[in-house]
């Protein structure tokens, strides 16, 4: 956030969270470095890669600032936790997506092999678990498998869907929200899994579905030096997204592409033609009436004012990123 820009309540909570949130991020950090060294020289080159590339880092900070400045160690464990499942599942994704980039760089897969790729997913996975058994916390055990699930069936019911371009919006929606959604949902949760806020859990549901429409929105316009991949990888691996569902409507020519046979030239051309129906904009909105939702939803919660005012900004940073 620049901070010339912004009106004074805006610094006013951003000095607030200065206070305390970076060092937690930076705690956060330290820790992921830690945890996946020591496991052997197979594993290694690749998995510090995965951390070293980088990575918005959005559902730690989601994890650190619903649980507020009086959490303790069990919201760092939790972040660092989150982030390892997140990591884990972009390089399962990657393998699942047949993605030859990640964060602007090879992805492990296109790297090391398949192989490779779903062994360091499992040891970011498994690290993930033994840093919340630290001390105990079972209930943020349950949370965490619980979404972890959640994104397996997401990924599962993606491959189911691959390359039909009949889906139905409700089917993509509720793909969305199994692969993405609950993980949000979870990181809202987390961090003070005792206090029962269920308004932070609808929250946390609402940005994370709006989350993957904008990516799925990003994936049509590009461009990659801001994404990190091509554009239209997600018609190359046959996965058809709201944007193709809303523009086989309107130009019914887009019903008859046959996604197995597409090349990068023509997923692009694709993506064109898929903006032309204007459709990218009805995604947009519905999107940011979904994080409208969700901030509403913010305001039912029993959360203090500084901490509301910083979910809210980080829920206006999302849509921001895509506008
Ligand atoms: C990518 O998530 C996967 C989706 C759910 C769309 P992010 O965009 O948060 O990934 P990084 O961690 O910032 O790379
Ligand atoms: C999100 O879906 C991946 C997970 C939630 C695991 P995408 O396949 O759209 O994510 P990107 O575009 O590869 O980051
Ligand atoms: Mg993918
Ligand atoms: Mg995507």
């Amino acid at each position: 956030v620049n901070r010339t820009t912004v009106p004074p309540p805006v610094t006013m909570v951003l000095d607030a969270a200065d206070a305390w949130l970076p060092a937690r991020m930076e705690a956060v950090e330290e820790r992921l470095r830690a945890l996946v060294e020591g496991h052997g020289s197979a594993l290694a080159a690749d998995a510090g890669a995965t951390l070293a590339a980088g990575g918005k880092r959005l559902r730690p900070m989601l994890v650190l600032l619903s649980a507020g400045p009086g959490a303790g160690e069990a919201a760092v464990r939790a972040a660092t936790a989150i982030e390892l499942v997140h990591m884990a599942t972009l390089v399962h994704d990657d393998v699942l997506d047949a993605a030859p980039l990640r964060r602007g760089r090879p992805t492990i897969v296109a790297r090391s092999g398949r192989a490779r790729a779903l062994a360091v997913g499992d040891l970011l996975f498994s690290r993930a678990f033994a840093e919340l058994g630290k001390d105990g916390g079972r209930r943020q055990v349950e949370l965490l498998s619980r979404a972890s699930v959640g994104l397996a069936l997401g990924e599962l019911a993606q491959r189911r869907d691959a390359f039909d371009l009949g889906i139905s919006a409700d089917r993509y929606l509720e793909r969305c929200e199994l692969k993405t959604a609950r993980l949000f949902e979870c990181a809202c949760v987390i961090g003070d899994p005792d206090s029962g806020d269920e308004a932070l859990e609808v929250f946390g549901q609402g940005l994370g579905l709006a989350f993957q429409l904008l990516d799925d929105v990003l994936d049509v316009t590009g461009p990659p030096e801001r994404t990190g991949k091509a554009r239209g990888t997600d018609l190359l691996d046959g996965t058809v997204t709201l944007p193709l569902i809303l523009a086989r409507e309107r130009d019914h020519s887009l019903g008859e592409i046959d996604l197995r046979r597409l090349d990068a030239d023509v997923a692009e051309a694709i993506c064109d033609r898929i903006t032309a129906t204007g459709v990218l904009e009805e995604v947009r909105a519905y999107a940011g009436e979904r994080v409208g939702a969700a901030k509403a939803a913010l305001r039912r919660s029993s959360i203090d004012a500084e901490r509301l005012q910083l979910l809210e900004l980080v829920a206006d940073g999302v849509v921001e990123r895509y506008s």
